[in-house]
């Protein structure tokens, strides 16, 4: 890989744990739990999991909206964690986010122009005519006339706040763009239209993408690489193609077989077990309960990724044993 864009080692974002006076202990979640992750200039990787399994406390750690509990976060080549909220802000600019319900993030009291000056000025673009020039040219980009601006956002469908959404981030240049579950609830035809909008978007302004979504077929259609993650973990990573036709850990192999795909359209069999408890994490590898595969060593040591093949990454020995030539 060329130098990564975004780089993460070992990278925890821990809740609770902690009792503060007065307060009741709260439990410790760990709801990032070491990860490492490259994203390579101009990829667009997607990040697949249960629900609760960590994925929006990553992006918002990205993000810097939350400070990280243990690790490093790298962007272009700087150090952006650990450091002061204010230190970091002016990199930290370069990466935005797309949110999962843009109608919820726009003030409905607000005209879509004058959200979108807002924005602009809270990021120090101080210039109206720079603004202006912005916000006209993200209008187009995504698709919307000039007179989107004067419109609210209860007269706009869900597809048009979507792409008011996208002109709202991308007017701020930035250069990794976090959208987390950018299509959830829309239509499937709206929902196709989007993305191809993201990925025209993306190859026009230079992006590169982190796709967080528990929709493995968008992000079979749209991402290079895809990083499957498990209670703060990511326990298997690879080109989508490799994954998606070879999945080797129990868990992508089950998430497979429990969800629509390109290829199969109706859901399939559920995942057997209990659905995962970040504040009842299981000792181990934290899929073991639900495991087919699971052997005693499962149960006590906490597996990390290790290669199947080029460039494509597994945490489960028994999964790797097989499945590695002799
Ligand atoms: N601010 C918070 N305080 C305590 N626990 C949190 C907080 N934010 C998220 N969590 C917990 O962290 C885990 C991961 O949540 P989240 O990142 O939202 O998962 P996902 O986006 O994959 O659904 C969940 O168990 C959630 O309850
Ligand atoms: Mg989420």
């Amino acid at each position: 890989m060329t130098r990564p864009l975004l780089e993460t080692v070992d990278l925890k974002k821990h809740y609770g744990g902690t009792r503060k006076l007065l307060q009741r202990p709260k439990p410790l979640v760990k709801a990032v739990d070491g990860i490492d992750l490259q994203l390579a200039p101009g990829e667009v990787l997607g990040l697949v999991g249960e629900s609760g399994c960590g994925k929006s406390t990553l992006a918002r750690t990205l993000l810097g909206l939350e400070r990280e509990t243990e690790g490093t976060i790298t962007f272009d080549g700087q150090d952006v964690g650990g450091r002061g909220a204010s230190a970091a802000r002016e990199i930290r600019s370069d990466i935005q986010y797309v949110h999962q319900d843009p109608g919820a993030a726009l003030d409905p009291w607000w005209r879509i122009g004058d959200t979108l000056h807002e924005t602009l000025k809270i990021h120090g673009v101080t210039d109206k005519a720079e603004r202006d020039a912005r916000i006209e040219e993200m209008l187009l980009a995504v698709g919307l006339n000039d007179s989107f601006r004067r419109r609210y956002p209860h007269e706009l469908s869900g597809g048009q706040q979507r792409r008011v959404g996208l002109a709202r981030t991308l007017s701020l240049r930035p250069r990794l763009v976090i959208l987390d579950e950018p299509t959830s609830g829309l239509d499937l035809s709206v929902q196709a239209t989007v993305l191809k909008l993201m990925l025209e978007l993306r190859a026009q302004y230079d992006l590169t993408y982190l796709f967080i979504s528990h929709d493995l077929s968008v992000v079979e259609r749209l991402c290079d690489r895809v990083a499957i993650m498990y209670l703060g973990r990511i326990v298997e990573i690879g080109a989508a193609e490799q994954v998606f036709s070879k999945p080797a850990h129990p868990y992508t192999q089950a998430l497979l077989a429990s969800a629509p795909t390109l290829e199969r359209q109706e859901a399939g069999k559920p995942i057997e077990g209990d659905p995962p408890s970040p504040t009842n994490r299981p000792e181990g590898c934290p899929f073991h309960p639900r495991c087919p595969m699971a052997e005693a060593a499962c149960r006590q040591v906490v597996p990390d990724l290790a290669d199947l093949a080029a460039a494509h990454r597994v945490a489960c020995p028994p999964a790797l044993r097989t499945l590695t030539p002799q």
